[in-house]
């Protein structure tokens, strides 16, 4: 079987490190798959790729290297094996032929800030688009690729503010046309090339930009599967697990207040005002749709540098009960982000990859339980996602 491609936005971040590393770690049997949903025994007789399988590439606007991003994660974070860095070196190395200079255009101040010069250019909608769909199928071309798969690995863009030129396709190929950079985002343009292609796409941020309503239609007519937003790793994790049993027991949700510290470069991006906006809307859309009423809630997240990939969530919520008496909650989530983040990655490769080989398109919402604002999906509670995942799966295992 030829080989799958997987060029990743933000090829040089964390999570993108992490899953490149992961995958070479495991092809060596220097680790386990512990995390990976797609290794529980439901998942057997699928025949999803494995990471043998998988040639990894992908897009950055800083400099640098896959190893030398490995290299600073492994150092940063001491709990890591560092022996699996040694381990997996060479291989490393071999894969900057596959890395491309991305674009920052319209990414908001602190992204821009963060890019190279070149990145933020001055050429036209159109040009960065051709742009890369060349670097698409000369990733294709040059490794022999059966199919490539986009993922939107890279910092966390300001909300666009959705309008009809993002409702219609021919109202969004006008805007790239006539060069409106006001109206798109960076994450846009790396979509609407990968549909163009016919390149499966999975956002893993909170950018809303990525994803509009003219591209998920665009993947309909072109046969593409999509699935985003946000991956759902820690806090909203819990939360989507835990929420349900107040509902079950009529215990009413009086306030929900939740606390996050991080220090990795996701977090300083998280720390301007305009980013940080983009995630507080994905993870406060869990509470009030599960519970079907809104309680007081609020999501701070704050920059912490010292921590580096350790995230710390901490939530307090306060409940009423039989005779109007008030009690309360709490918990605190300790993880490494990017750690939960690799697992989850590779299961949507897999299980998108399984997707396009069955020829199905548009939004995926069986992988719901996934993502914190499952597009498509008004489902937030953990269990019924995945039964929407294992009633999938028999439909796939009966055909
Ligand atoms: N870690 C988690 O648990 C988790 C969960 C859900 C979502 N996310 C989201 O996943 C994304 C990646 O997280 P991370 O921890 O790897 O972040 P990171 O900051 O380590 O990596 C992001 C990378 O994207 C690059 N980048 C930024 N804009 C780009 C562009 N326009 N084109 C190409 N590259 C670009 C940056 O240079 C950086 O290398 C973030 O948006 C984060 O919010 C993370």
């Amino acid at each position: 079987m030829s080989k799958v491609g997987v060029l990743f936005i933000g090829a040089l971040g964390y999570i993108a490190t992490t899953v490149v590393a992961g995958s070479l770690a495991l092809r060596k049997s220097l680790c386990k798959r512990t995390g990976m949903v797609t290794d529980l025994d439901i998942f057997s007789g699928l025949r999803l790729i494995e990471p043998d399988d998988i040639v990894f590439g992908g897009w950055d606007i800083r400099p640098g290297s896959p190893l030398e991003s490995a290299s600073t994660f492994f150092r940063n974070n001491q709990m890591l094996d560092p022996g699996i860095v040694s381990g997996i070196e060479d291989e490393l190395n071999a894969l900057s032929v596959n890395f491309f200079p991305g674009t920052a255009r319209s990414c908001g101040r602190t992204i821009e800030r963060m890019a190279e010069k070149s990145a933020s250019g001055e050429c036209t909608l159109r040009a960065l688009v051709d742009k890369l769909r060349h670097d698409i199928n000369s990733f294709r071309n040059n490794n022999r690729l059966k199919d490539v798969l986009v993922f939107n690995l890279s910092s966390t863009e300001p909300p666009l503010n959705l309008q009809h030129c993002h409702t219609e396709l021919s109202a969004f190929e006008d805007l790239i046309g006539n060069n409106r950079c006001e109206a798109v985002r960076a994450s846009t343009l790396y979509a609407y090339a990968a549909i163009l292609e016919r390149c499966p796409y999975i956002n893993f941020t909170p950018s809303n930009a990525a994803l509009i309503p003219a591209l998920i239609k665009l993947a309909e007519e072109k046969d593409v599967p999509v699935m985003g937003d946000d991956g759902k790793t820690g806090e909203t994790l819990v939360k989507s697990a835990l929420i349900p049993m107040f509902r079950y027991r009529n215990l009413e949700v009086l306030s929900w207040e939740g606390f996050n510290i991080l220090g990795n470069m996701d977090g300083r991006v998280l720390d301007d005002p305009e980013n940080r906006e983009s995630k507080i809307l994905t993870k406060e859309q869990v509470i009030g749709n599960i519970l079907g009423y809104a309680p007081h809630s609020k999501v701070h997240i704050n920059y912490v540098p010292s921590l580096d990939d350790q995230k710390t969530a901490w939530n307090f919520i306060h409940f009423k009960g039989f005779l109007g008496t008030k009690m309360s909650l709490q918990f605190i989530w300790q993880g490494y982000d990017s750690i939960l983040a690799a697992p989850l990655v590779l299961d949507l490769i897999r299980l998108m990859e399984l997707a396009k080989r069955r020829g199905e398109s548009g939004i995926m919402h069986h992988l719901a339980s996934f993502f914190k604002a499952p597009l498509g999906v008004n489902e937030y509670r953990l269990s019924e996602q995945f039964r929407m995942l294992t009633n999938y799966l028999n439909q796939v295992n009966k055909t």
